[in-house]
């Protein structure tokens, strides 16, 4: 499979370099205003492939998107320390409502999988601009935060990530939920897994994890100013699901007829991913108050989605 990347910054260029270390693109063509950056960054990943796979790795404009299967839209600005990603709102709808009419022409059949911030109301605004069906138009919204809530949850009890299944629900930003109730460890309850290997998962490790995942951009950004690697990977595991049709279970953002009592939402919730795009969308039974946390986050997203003029 062909896949388009419009961005590339750190996140375009990391879900770059994680698709050629993964080999699972055949073709991989990143594309940006500053084209001199894009061949920079395309040459650069190119020079990874001969150690890891065959995926030929090349720069362009937009016209050298067809073919492509996925378009990852990595364009715009992303966060400076201490601003939310809301706050990058308005000029993110910019750069998309520029660079849609550009790209959609060249690959109306493609399945686009954003990933710049504020994720779930960039997403709802290109399915919007687009006209695409719901199902195609995927953010990467959560999945970086369940991978950062079933690294810390693994890391406390001493086992992989992998065996943790867990997942953040909502908002890819400050109003997201841990669901912590319909979490296992294997197929047992996270607090039963917990006590069996003396490691209780009390109230001050749950917020410890829950600040570790909430936070966790936050504290990279003031560090090194941005985060790439953790959503490079994210996006490369969404295109696999899809350039597969493996039908994973993944926590990804799409235009949502309801969740939690909200209508026409983008939000994550688990959601099986294939060839289509999301195949089908899971509703995990949830506590009361998880579910009302949920409720607030999706009215959060649909109030700053509904007062996008575009
Ligand atoms: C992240 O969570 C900033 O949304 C980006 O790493």
């Amino acid at each position: 499979m062909k896949v388009g990347i419009v961005g590339a910054g750190m996140v375009g260029s990391s879900a770059g370099y994680a698709l050629a270390l993964m080999g699972i693109a055949s073709e991989i063509v990143l594309v940006d205003q500053n084209s001199a950056l894009a061949l920079a960054q395309a040459e650069d990943i190119a020079h990874a492939v001969p150690f890891m796979s065959s995926t030929v790795v090349n720069a362009g404009g937009y016209r050298d998107l067809e073919g492509c299967g996925v378009v990852i839209l990595a364009a715009g600005v992303s966060q400076k320390p201490g601003e939310t990603r809301l706050e990058l709102l308005g000029r993110n709808a910019l750069v998309f409502h520029a660079v849609l009419r550009e790209v959609l022409p060249v690959v109306p059949d493609a399945i686009f999988l954003i990933a710049s911030n504020p994720v779930d109301i960039m997403t709802q605004i290109t399915t919007r601009l687009s006209g695409i069906a719901p199902q195609r138009v995927i953010g990467s919204g959560t999945i970086l935060d369940t991978a950062r809530f079933r690294s810390l949850v693994g890391r406390h009890l001493g086992i992989s990530p992998q065996s943790v299944h867990a997942y953040v629900l909502g908002e890819h930003g400050d109003s997201e939920v841990l669901a912590w109730s319909a979490a296992r460890a294997g197929s047992v309850a996270l607090s039963s897994f917990a006590a069996q290997v003396g490691s209780p998962l009390t109230e001050t490790v749950r917020a410890g994890i829950d600040d570790g995942v909430r936070n966790a951009a936050y504290k990279i950004i003031k560090g090194k100013g941005s985060t790439y690697y953790g959503i490079g990977a994210g996006l490369a595991r969404i295109v696999k699901a899809i350039g597969g049709d493996q039908r994973d279970v993944l926590t990804v953002s799409i235009a949502t007829p309801e969740v939690a009592g909200v209508n026409d939402v983008a939000l994550s919730i688990p959601r099986v991913v294939g060839a289509g795009g999301v195949v089908v969308d899971l509703f995990p039974d949830l506590e009361e108050a998880e579910y009302l946390a949920l409720n607030r986050s999706a009215s959060l997203l649909k109030q700053q989605a509904d007062a996008v003029s575009i």
